[in-house]
């Protein structure tokens, strides 16, 4: 049987022409689709800026870069998200301080939040974990309230929002990757979508070597090389165009997925709806009930490789990354609900095209290999009882 891909990328012959448009023309970088694309961008979520940079981390780099914070300022952000939202703070000497997460919407929670507030305490890094939007309106005002920070890692969460205000609308600023995974893609790329004029213009500067504008070659701050090449663009601006359909396509396949894995719910928590606004769904990740043995999410994750099917244990906390306890010394035990979390969530094969039959499939391999790596030995215990 063929494979199932963890996740596809979807290019149609508007992405082709786009990009060939591009490849037909003299400008490969800093030309008319960068525009467009940053317009449409911040037409999407409703800012006034969007700056399209080189990925996900650079977008939020930039932001953190952007804020005026001090080396050894603490930054509270989740333990629950891809490894790159906390290393943005490593990059620039700030002290990440992991809060613990809602069980149920696996982002950060707000209250422990709060009760992690230090005089040190400079910002907040919420991630909308899955799509799911974090508790913006809350999160909003506990930084008002404190003077702190607010940055929004929106790199999963494209298309999501809460009330009629888009997710990349929150915070001081958000940051979008458009990795082949994502709702979106670009290939490699990312963007920041800001309401703040002077962020915006530090975010443009840093991306382009520090420069004080395009076209001058004064540098008056530190900067990278992040930026978003014409041809991204090109694509990133055909990718917008289909934006609704691939975001409907991705809702219709978790709501099928929902149905063929329903007779499993002793097995497995299926992902619970948003409690707040919209959710964009950018991957589908099931979760081992607490009394799985500790191996099984991994065991399954096996069996249904062995299957041919695409799974991945996601995400692992970060404050257990080798990396991580190695420099600040974490130990399990520290934030024991992203711990068990972590170890029960897996992800199946998720992207606009899959079919019905896939889904089918994944949901009947799921169902013959689970029960025994569960129970692994039922015929022993009742010969023993
Ligand atoms: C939550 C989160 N933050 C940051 C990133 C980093 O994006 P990129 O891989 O484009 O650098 C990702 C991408 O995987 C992500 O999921």
């Amino acid at each position: 049987m063929d494979p199932i891909p963890l996740s596809q990328p979807d290019i149609s012959e508007m992405e082709r022409s786009y990009v060939s448009d591009v490849l037909e023309s003299t400008r490969l970088s800093f030309g008319p689709y960068l525009k467009r694309f940053e317009r449409q961008m911040a037409d999407r979520c409703g800012t006034s800026h969007a700056i399209a940079v080189s990925s996900g981390t650079a977008a939020l780099h930039c932001i953190v870069r952007s804020l005026h914070l001090q080396p050894g300022d603490e930054i509270l952000t989740t333990p629950y998200s891809f490894v790159a939202s906390s290393n943005a703070l490593l990059f620039e000497d700030l002290e990440p301080v992991f809060v613990d997460i809602d069980p149920d919407t696996y982002n950060i929670d707000i209250e422990k939040a709060k009760a992690a507030l230090t005089a040190r305490t400079k910002g907040i890094l919420a991630v909308d974990v899955f799509g799911v939007p974090a508790d913006w309106p809350a999160l909003t005002e506990f930084a008002e309230t404190h003077d702190l920070a607010l940055i929004d890692d929106a790199c999963e969460a494209l298309g999501a929002s809460i009330g009629d205000r888009p997710i990349g609308a929150w915070g001081d600023a958000a940051s979008f990757g458009f990795y082949p995974n994502k709702q979106m893609t670009t290939g490699e790329g990312g963007c920041i979508t800001t309401n703040d004029a002077d962020l915006a213009a530090i975010c443009q500067s840093l991306r382009n070597q520090g420069r004080a504008t395009t076209a001058e070659m004064r540098h008056v701050r530190l900067g990278f090389n992040y930026r978003l090449s014409e041809m991204q663009a090109a694509l990133g601006c055909a990718q917008l165009d289909r934006l609704d359909d691939l975001l409907d396509r991705r809702s219709q396949a978790a709501e099928a997925y929902s149905e063929a894995l329903a007779p499993l719910h002793h097995m497995l928590h299926r992902p619970t709806s948003a409690p707040l606004g919209q959710r964009s769904w950018f991957v589908y990740v099931v979760r081992l009930h607490d009394s799985a043995p500790p191996d099984a999410r991994d065991r399954l994750v096996d069996a249904l490789h062995n299957a041919g099917i695409g799974a991945a244990p996601y995400f692992p906390s970060i404050h257990l990354q080798p990396y991580y306890r190695d420099r600040f010394g974490f130990t399990s035990g520290s934030l024991p609900i992203a711990e068990r979390v972590a170890a029960r969530t897996l992800a199946l094969p998720f992207f606009p095209a899959i079919t019905s039959a896939q889904i089918e499939r994944v949901a009947e391999t799921i169902s013959r290999v689970l029960p025994p790596i569960l129970d692994p030995a039922p015929s022993q215990r009742a010969t023993s009882s």
